[in-house]
């Protein structure tokens, strides 16, 4: 595995009152985005969140490390601090703090990545609300904040819990135009999402969350895309006119 990558192993994780992940592996190497899809309550968030040493949950088995280091027991800054930023469900920002002051928070200067006029050339209508505060702005507008926030800290891992959750249609249109942007800036990514079209179109792999709590199927986007089959079963769509994923 290349230096640098994430690599979760036989991961068993979940809260008191349920194990959600039995056995969970996952890995992304350094440079490549990977989509995390399945059902709703299938454990995304659950994996996200201990990734970055969230708790709950709590992990009983397994192992996840990145860059080569053991994040057990890690803090969530800690983890941070080793380059993995979360931009957690249900676009979280401080909301009475402005954008800018959101934006600060955690930043970290690295020569030639992501700084206040990068983050603002992609999201310009961030420049255009600089001073508000943050709860003031529309769910769109708060989601590409927590982006912003994210990509100041200049993650080498930047780990995104349905960051198209809730949009609507014209700034879901807008939101996957500047991901795309993200990406090909190449940026590492792990991406939760119920969003078919937008993980495909995202990821070079994908690992879908199955039943189970373990990862019923796993490959390449490339291969997903023709086995609608698969995409019908595990993440509950139908397909368009029954032939491949478009
Ligand atoms: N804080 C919590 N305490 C107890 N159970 C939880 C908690 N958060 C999530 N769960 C349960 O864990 C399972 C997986 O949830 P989650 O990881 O949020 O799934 P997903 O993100 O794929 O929708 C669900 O059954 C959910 O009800
Ligand atoms: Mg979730």
């Amino acid at each position: 595995m290349p230096e640098g990558g994430l690599e979760v192993r036989g991961l068993v994780a979940g809260y008191a009152t349920a194990t959600v992940l039995h056995g969970v592996d996952l890995t992304v190497a350094a440079g490549a985005s990977v989509a995390l899809l399945g059902r709703n309550g299938m454990g995304k968030t659950t994996l996200l969140r201990a990734v970055c040493g969230l708790r709950p949950p709590t992990s009983s088995a397994g192992s996840i490390r990145f860059a080569g280091r053991d994040l057990a027991g890690l803090r969530p800054d800690e983890v941070a601090g080793l380059g993995i930023s979360l931009v957690p469900q249900g676009r979280r920002v401080f909301p009475s703090l402005t954008v800018d002051e959101n934006l600060r928070i955690g930043a970290r200067v690295v020569a030639g990545g992501w700084d206040r006029s990068r983050v603002l050339g992609l999201f310009p209508r961030l420049g255009e609300r600089a001073r508000q505060m943050a709860g003031t702005l529309s769910g769109g507008e708060q989601q590409m904040l927590a982006i912003g926030r994210a990509l100041m800290m200049n993650p080498r891992l930047l780990v995104m819990d349905e960051p198209s959750e809730g949009l609507a249609p014209a700034i879901l249109e807008l939101m996957r135009e500047r991901l795309m942007a993200i990406r090909e800036s190449g940026q590492s990514l792990l991406l939760a999402e119920q969003n078919v079209d937008l993980a495909l179109a995202m990821a070079d792999s994908v690992s879908i969350l199955g039943d189970g709590g373990t990862v019923a199927w796993s490959g390449s986007s490339e291969a997903l895309r023709a086995q609608p089959r698969v995409l019908a079963e595990l993440v509950g769509l139908a397909t368009h006119d029954g032939g491949t994923w478009t």
